[in-house]
């Protein structure tokens, strides 16, 4: 029987983390147990930076983009003296479960805990989508729709133009954002890490609708971390009748206020985590395939690379 839960969000911040803390604590406290949010993920675990929470504390924030406990990354927290520090905290105040809400580095922060004893469950929040155990995290539709909403903007400009906008955007290495969004813009070029870039086919794409369109525009859109795109539009420039131009879109993909099926989305999730806990399961994940809210053991979500979405690239290359 668990006596007191914490909520803690970790790793980058993703839009709809409010919504899923409100969840978790009103899941909680209707269970009749004592809730803490914990502030800025491990580092607050490891310092006892906790505020006791009731209804009110997550009242306003559903529609509120970032985290309102505030996130760290802390990649010490696998050394052990820092988790036996962290757990000492939590005895002061009785807690003894815990829902960490974030990425793959935060699901293994919440495994080490588990594994000393700790009930835990984890929920996906990154807008990269890259963590596996659900087919979307919280914090992807949001940053998917920035994304379009910031190239359907270049795009005019671009066309006024004659122009090719090489767009680089987040994902660290999963192209999920790169490819949903490029699908959605009617893009002419998606680079994604699952694939191999080589850029003399890029090039050579760009020559091509250079002459097939001949006075129109064109779009990349690339993953970060794969290709310098200042460079990629200068080479654009240089093979083209386009004039290229990069735009990194950078951390504002990250925030914003939660579209609906991110707070939705956040909703069941943090729902779902508080009824794993009390049914007595811990290190597990909970994650949404086929429409249904579902949960999986975590070490799978942390051992395992997320599926390749070949049918969507096949279908966008055909298009294209
Ligand atoms: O994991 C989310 C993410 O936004 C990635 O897409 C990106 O690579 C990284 O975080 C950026 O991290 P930071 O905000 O620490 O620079």
């Amino acid at each position: 029987m668990i006596k007191t839960l914490g909520v803690l969000t970790s790793g980058g911040d993703a839009p709809g983390m409010n919504a899923a803390i409100r969840a978790v604590t009103r899941s909680a406290l209707e269970k009749g147990y004592e809730v803490y949010g914990i502030k800025n993920g491990f580092q607050g675990l490891v310092y006892g930076d906790f505020i006791k929470f009731d209804r009110n504390s997550v009242s306003g924030i559903l529609n509120r983009g970032g985290t309102f406990l505030g996130s760290a990354r802390l990649p010490d927290f696998k050394k052990e003296e820092l988790q036996n520090i962290a757990i000492a905290q939590m005895k002061k105040v009785n807690m003894d479960a815990l829902v960490v809400i974030g990425g793959d580095g935060t699901y293994r922060g919440g495994y080490d805990l588990a594994k000393k004893g700790i009930k835990v469950v984890g929920i996906p929040a990154t807008i990269d989508n890259d963590v596996v155990g659900t087919e979307y995290s919280i914090g992807f539709y949001t940053a998917w729709n920035t994304i379009v909403e910031a190239v359907d903007k270049l795009r005019d400009t671009s066309a006024s133009h004659h122009r090719c906008s090489v767009v680089e955007v987040m994902g660290n290495r999963c192209g999920d954002l790169a490819l949903y969004s490029g699908v959605c813009v009617g893009a002419e070029v998606i680079i994604v890490p699952e694939d191999d870039f080589r850029e003399e086919e890029v090039l050579a794409k760009i020559c091509h609708l250079d002459q097939v369109k001949k006075g129109k525009h064109a779009i990349v859109v690339a993953t970060e971390k794969l290709v310098d795109v200042n460079k990629l539009a200068k080479k654009i420039s240089e093979v083209s009748t386009y004039t290229g131009r990069a735009t990194i879109l950078g951390h504002i993909q990250r925030g914003g206020s939660p579209v609906p099926n991110d707070r939705l989305l956040a909703t069941l999730m943090g729902d779902k985590a508080v009824e794993l806990l009390s049914n007595g399961i811990s290190g597990h994940c909970v994650g949404i395939v086929n429409d249904e809210i579902v949960s999986t053991d975590i070490i799978e979500a942390i051992d395992k690379g997320k599926e390749k979405k070949s049918d969507l690239m096949k279908i966008f290359t055909r298009l294209a």
